[in-house]
């Protein structure tokens, strides 16, 4: 008798599957079809939501912002015959984030257009997330003036979201290190990469590559010739290798003893913690930029390190109160929604001890750096 396979890794991609079907007179049309839904960031606007945790995120945004008005009016080519200039947010959320960030574009690209003497475009601006994402709220929370059209479009980055050739600029911010699935390995001990083995540290990194790929494909069919993108990621220098030594490193080894304390108490089944990776992958800048190479639709225009933004100490409930809006949802999807309060009640106070023992990992991010990604798609030869 064959045995039942179970699959175990975590899906955060309702990869959009395109089958290329023909009308009668032989003319191809995409059928678009979802594949898989699990993931989100916490919802709302409540005490857990990723609203109301997100100032990391926040802070990123702000410190790459002035290299980014730079760059923006550098290299965007104006048009006189657009009269409608589309920007996608990718992975946008829900909260306030997504708006500052579009707000920013916007102001940037209004520049150009303004010292070139032409006539500034009206904005369309989709923001795209997984289609889980509360969309409710974020969509609620729009500013009311703004200088904008605003629509959503759902689904995976790593597919297509737009027509070809409709898009003047993207921007995804800290969203990309989110793999479209996790290693299904067994990992005994950990939950995640930072201070495996080889093996596991390979399977990551090739999950990441592929995704990269796939995302840069589709951007390439959706960016018009010469539209910009531009990717604020974390990750690492070249040649460190992430370990417990960082702060995430140390993040994730706490919440993974948390989770086989759980285990060892009977709540939940050990084995499952063993085959239980978080999709997170953090790439140093020659990987980012093998990968862009390797794909060929988008010459780098500038890929720039900046040091993570956050200063001086980080406080414990701050710090879990971020995981738990970017985590939770993956817990209660693999362990039930009963383990989530015990849960990061244990992490918290892990953490608190932590703290003490070691804290030059609460501080600024301990190694963690931020890479400002400035790309144009190709012309299509
Ligand atoms: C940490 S949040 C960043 C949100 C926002 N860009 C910001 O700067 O605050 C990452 C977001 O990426 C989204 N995400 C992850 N994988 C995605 C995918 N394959 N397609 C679209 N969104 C995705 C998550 O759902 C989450 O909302």
């Amino acid at each position: 008798m064959k045995g039942v396979i179970i699959d175990r890794s975590i899906y955060c991609d309702y990869r959009f599957k395109y089958e290329e079907k023909h009308d009668k007179s032989g003319v191809g049309m995409s059928e678009v079809r979802e594949d898989k839904h699990y993931v989100h960031m916490i919802g709302g606007d409540g005490p857990n939501s990723y609203a109301r945790n997100s100032a990391y995120q926040k802070e990123l945004l702000v410190s790459a912002n002035d290299l980014l008005q730079q760059l923006i009016p550098k290299h965007l080519d104006t048009d006189s015959t657009v009269d409608t200039f589309r920007i996608a947010d990718l992975g946008c959320s829900v909260g306030g984030n997504a708006f500052f960030a579009v707000e920013n574009m916007i102001g940037a690209v209004e520049r150009r257009y303004k010292s070139d003497g032409r006539h500034v475009p009206e904005f369309h601006v989709f923001f795209n997330d997984l289609i889980g994402n509360d969309f409710n709220t974020l969509f609620k929370q729009l500013p009311v003036a703004r200088s904008y059209f605003a629509a959503a479009a759902p689904g995976s980055f790593h597919g297509r979201l737009f027509p070809r050739e409709s898009i003047h600029l993207a921007h995804c911010s800290t969203a990309l290190h989110w793999l479209s699935r996790s290693p299904e390995r067994s990992n005994k001990g950990r939950i995640h990469y930072a201070g495996a083995g080889k093996e596991v540290r390979e399977a990551y990194a090739a999950q990441y590559k592929r995704d990269m790929d796939c995302f840069l494909h589709a951007r390439g069919e959706e960016l018009v010739a010469g539209g910009l993108m531009v990717l604020i990621l974390m990750g690492y220098r070249d040649g460190y290798v992430l370990g417990s030594d960082s702060s995430i490193g140390e993040s994730f080894d706490i919440l993974g003893s948390c989770l086989y304390d759980m285990a060892n108490m009977g709540k939940i089944g050990e084995e499952e913690v063993d085959y239980f990776n978080l999709p997170f992958y953090y790439p140093c800048g020659a990987e980012v930029e093998a990968v862009i190479e390797a794909n060929g639709l988008f010459s780098v225009e500038r890929v720039t390190e900046m040091g993570a933004p956050m200063k001086g100490e980080a406080d414990p409930a701050t710090l879990v109160g971020h995981m738990r809006a970017v985590i939770g949802v993956l817990v209660e999807e693999r362990f039930g929604s009963g383990v989530v309060e015990e849960l990061f009640q244990l992490h918290l106070n892990k953490t608190i001890e932590r703290a003490r023992e070691k804290p030059f990992i609460y501080q600024s991010c301990h190694r963690e750096i931020i890479h400002i990604v400035l790309l144009k798609r190709n012309n299509p030869s």
